[in-house]
């Protein structure tokens, strides 16, 4: 009868102890409690077993107090693997394991035996492994970032953020028996934490860092760059801290075929690898790349040269300005400032006068036109208006002028004519020794006139 209670007991006992397995999640590399209390209110001396499924005795011990380790437990993890004598005074044989690794994951048994009463209670241990695979990578290299949680339990389901935010992969997520893997080209957006959301009875969180290395500026392709006409410029490819490309290349792409950026003088590229324009003109407007090559991956990043410039028109009593941006897709707003220094050389800017074109009437001096984006100042280019001393004083200038020039005109015309004359009378005079008939004549006519005054005498 009493054996039979024992008997009846201890079934319940264990049957109710199996229903209730507690759940254990930690994440891989910390420490854990695997909780075994002894229900009864003395329960010291008792045998203790803690057996792990598949892999046998853990610690055992003996009512004596003897313990024993088990094979596969021994020596190395037996630093590991501990449970605290301090504690059997209170009937709490916990088991406690540090640097817990995915294998120490399964269902864990407790047996205890006091008297003639026996009770298990059961662990499930599940560990969670969050890791980013390399954990600092290359951009435009494959990356994967993985979540397991071992065992898995097939309710479970897996969701990720990154930096906070819900992540919805382009490639896809991988589910397979032991969790869940992201797989993608790196780039910079995946720069960060990776938080892997598990939703098993409870939702767990747990976290790795990836950290994505490439070209940092300009922050991305095609990203357009604003200089003014005449400026000096570099054109920036800054790679990440601790990055060192082997060689920089710089290309200007026209109508897509590449052109590699003259390499002789070598302060065009400087340190940091950015490419320097001496002087801005209409033609270095276009697409640029520069490329340089880590770890064997050729990394790249493209660049558009936005072109500004001040072109300046006369009018009849006025000169209008227009800012001219060779590429204004990105511009909405175009803002006029007038930059004046005191005699300290102090610089101040004048009011602003909003458009792409100003008129001014007798503002000489030096201005300057801010385009902007939708996200702030984009840049600014800055014409020197000459000096006039105005508008009507010049016009008059440019008569009197007129008048000076048509003078020296009208004399020089007359110098030409007066020696034009010279000059025909002088060859009038040649063309009368050039015919020797004409000289004989003349000669003949001397000749006889002589011999006639000679005769005369005679006579
Ligand atoms: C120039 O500087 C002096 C001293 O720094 C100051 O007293 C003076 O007011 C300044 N003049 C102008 C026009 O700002
Ligand atoms: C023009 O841009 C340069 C460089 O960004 C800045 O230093 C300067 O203050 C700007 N000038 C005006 C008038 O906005």
């Amino acid at each position: 009868m009493l054996l039979e209670g024992i008997i009846f007991g201890l079934f319940t006992f264990l049957v109710t102890a199996r229903c209730e397995t507690a759940e254990v999640l930690v994440e891989a590399g910390s420490q854990v409690v695997l909780p075994c209390k002894c229900s009864f209110r003395l329960c010291n001396p008792a045998a203790i077993i803690w057996n792990k499924n598949n892999k046998g005795t853990v610690w055992r011990k003996q009512r004596s107090g003897l313990q024993y380790w088990g094979s596969s437990w021994s020596q190395k993890d037996n630093q590991r693997v501990q449970c605290p004598h301090s504690q059997f005074d209170r009937g709490d044989y916990s088991l406690q394991i540090s640097g817990v690794t995915e294998e120490d994951g399964g269902l864990y048994t407790c047996r205890i035996e006091y008297g003639n009463h026996v009770a298990v209670n059961q662990v499930m241990l599940r560990i969670i492994k969050v890791w980013a695979s390399p954990s600092d990578a290359i951009w435009g290299n494959k990356v994967s970032v993985s979540c397991t949680l071992t065992p898995w339990p097939k309710e479970a389901s897996v969701q990720w953020m990154l930096n906070d935010k819900m992540f919805v992969p382009s490639t896809g997520v991988i589910t397979n028996g032991v969790g869940s893997v992201v797989i993608e080209r790196a780039t910079e957006r995946m720069t960060g934490n990776w938080t892997c959301v598990l939703n098993h009875k409870n939702e767990r969180r747990a976290s790795a860092t990836l950290t994505v290395r490439g070209i940092i500026q300009p922050p991305k392709d095609d990203t357009k760059l604003y200089a003014a006409l005449g400026s000096a410029f570099a054109l920036p490819c800054v790679f990440s801290p601790g990055l060192r490309p082997i060689k920089t290349v710089w290309e200007k792409l026209e109508n897509e075929n590449p052109r590699t950026l003259k390499n002789d003088r070598p302060s065009l590229i400087t340190a940091g690898n950015s490419f320097r324009i001496q002087e801005v003109v209409l033609d270095s407007q276009g697409k640029y790349r520069c490329a340089g090559t880590i770890r064997g991956q050729r990394l790249t990043r493209t660049m558009q040269l936005v072109v500004a410039q001040i072109v300046q028109t006369k009018k009849k009593d006025s000169v209008m300005l227009t800012c001219q941006v060779s590429d204004a897709s990105a511009v909405t707003e175009y803002e006029w400032v007038r930059v004046t220094y005191d005699l300290n050389g102090t610089e101040s800017v004048e009011p602003v006068q909003k458009g792409q074109t100003v008129v001014l009437n007798n503002n000489w001096g030096e201005w300057t036109c801010r385009y902007n984006g939708k996200d702030g100042i984009l840049g600014n280019v800055t014409y020197q208006v000459p000096m006039m001393s105005g508008h009507s004083g010049q016009k008059s200038g440019f008569s009197s002028n007129k008048g000076t020039v048509i003078g020296l005109s009208f004399l020089l015309v007359i110098l030409l004519l007066i020696l034009a004359q010279m000059y025909k009378n002088h060859q009038r005079r040649k063309r009368i020794f050039q015919y020797p008939a004409l000289e004989t004549i003349v000669h003949t006519i001397s000749n006889e006139r002589e011999e006639r005054e000679r005769n005369r005498g005679k006579d």
